[in-house]
């Protein structure tokens, strides 16, 4: 819809004062895969119909969405793939894009992280976070394989289980699946690089740090008012209420990956940020590329209200992390007030999962000469809500 838009040269909807303004976002899906029936209803469809209950009720309503584009996902999958992250991204934001444009999902912008807006945004919020003094640096241990010539994300090590009485000799760096015990990739015994099996070293690595202790009135003020005059559901507020009575723990906001937004700073400046603390910021620049003003949109509390829709894992990350980078620059920034969260929608008696090819996908459904229509309803009839 947004090409036709620009084709046609519509002019970009922009808040307007005395009348409800309502920016709508869908949770930005991982571009490594393609999209299956639960990411469909879990986010991009049910924030469609929001989206065009808005529009019918007269209110002035943007949707925006787009791919999440960074990260060792998409690095893993490049290096399965034989190209580069890009070629990666290039490829599956396509299938995205052509999958929801079947389901008639009436995007107002639906764009991606790997711009440069991207970047700029980034860098902008960085560098408020900064002058503020929210952000400090500290060192971690973290397995090096020599022969890649990188560090290992959790996830592409794998060894023996460090518990006794499991042993199960492919526990993964951050998970056994046997045991199903989190775990640090440092505790594997004889641990090894999944994608050249060579025995990693640990090395030392410094990152920076999101000091969410140091922010945690403000960021309670924030959940306090807005989970009521939000009305957010049940299981926003468990999860939220959740993360907060762990105790707020400084995060690492920087990885040692290639495939993302470039830490704009001395010492970090071979890394790049976390790919949870850029995915957030994508729902800015993506509108920055639907509108040059998107500051109206995104830096007016007064006037704007903002919904966000998505997947229960994803509760914390839009009421805990997002809002504190946010609150962390002493900008005005036009924070979540509607929180709309579905739970996993199953295929048969299990989880959708492309890896083991159980599920309906994107692609597929196409095929079924089945109406666009006809799936809307029944996804939507078959929302899984708690
Ligand atoms: N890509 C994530 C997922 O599919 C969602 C990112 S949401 C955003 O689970 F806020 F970070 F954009
Ligand atoms: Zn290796």
């Amino acid at each position: 819809m947004g090409d036709e838009a620009d084709a046609g040269g519509r002019a970009e909807k922009l808040p307007i004062q005395g009348k409800r303004n309502i920016l709508i976002t869908s949770a930005l899906p991982y571009v490594n895969n393609v999209p299956h029936l639960g990411n469909i209803i879990g986010s991009v469809l049910s924030a469609d119909v929001f989206s065009r209950y808005c529009r019918l009720r007269g209110y002035n309503a943007i949707y925006i969405c787009g791919t999440d584009e960074y990260g060792t996902a998409t690095e893993t999958k490049a290096m399965e793939e034989n190209c580069s992250p890009q070629q990666i991204c290039d490829k599956y934001h396509t299938i995205h894009k052509e999958v929801y444009n079947w389901f008639n999902i009436s995007f107002d912008e639906f764009g991606r992280t790997s711009t440069l807006q991207q970047t700029e945004v980034c860098h902008a919020i960085f560098k408020k976070l900064m002058e503020n003094n929210w952000l400090s640096e500290n060192t971690m241990q973290q397995l090096y394989c020599d022969t890649c010539e990188r560090f290992l994300a959790d996830r592409l090590v794998e060894g023996i289980c460090p518990f006794p009485d499991c042993n199960y000799d492919s526990a993964r760096g951050d998970q056994c699946e046997n045991c199903a015990k989190l775990l640090n990739p440092t505790e594997l015994k004889e641990p090894r690089c999944k994608v050249c099996q060579t025995s990693p070293r640990v090395r030392d690595t410094d990152h920076l740090f999101l000091e969410l202790p140091l922010l945690k009135d403000k960021l309670e003020d924030y959940i306090n008012n807005m989970s009521v005059s939000g009305s957010w559901s049940q299981n926003a507020i468990q999860a939220t209420y959740a993360w907060l009575k762990e105790g707020l723990r400084p995060r690492c906001i920087t990885r040692d990956l290639k495939w993302g937004v470039p830490v704009p700073h001395e010492k970090f400046k071979d890394k790049v940020f976390y790919v949870w603390f850029d995915a957030p910021i994508g729902y800015v620049s993506i509108t920055s590329c639907y509108t040059p003003n998107w500051e109206k949109w995104w830096k007016n509390p007064e006037n704007v209200e903002l919904y966000q829709f998505m997947g229960k894992d994803n509760v914390p990350f839009h009421t805990v992390m997002f809002p504190s980078t946010l609150l962390g620059t002493g900008e005005n920034w036009t924070l979540m007030k509607g929180i709309s969260v579905t739970e996993y929608l199953n295929y048969e008696a299990g989880k959708f999962s492309k890896s083991k090819g159980v599920g309906v996908f994107g692609n597929d459904v196409k095929e079924t000469n089945i109406p666009a229509e006809v799936w809307r309803y029944y996804l939507l009839t078959n929302r899984p809500e708690d």
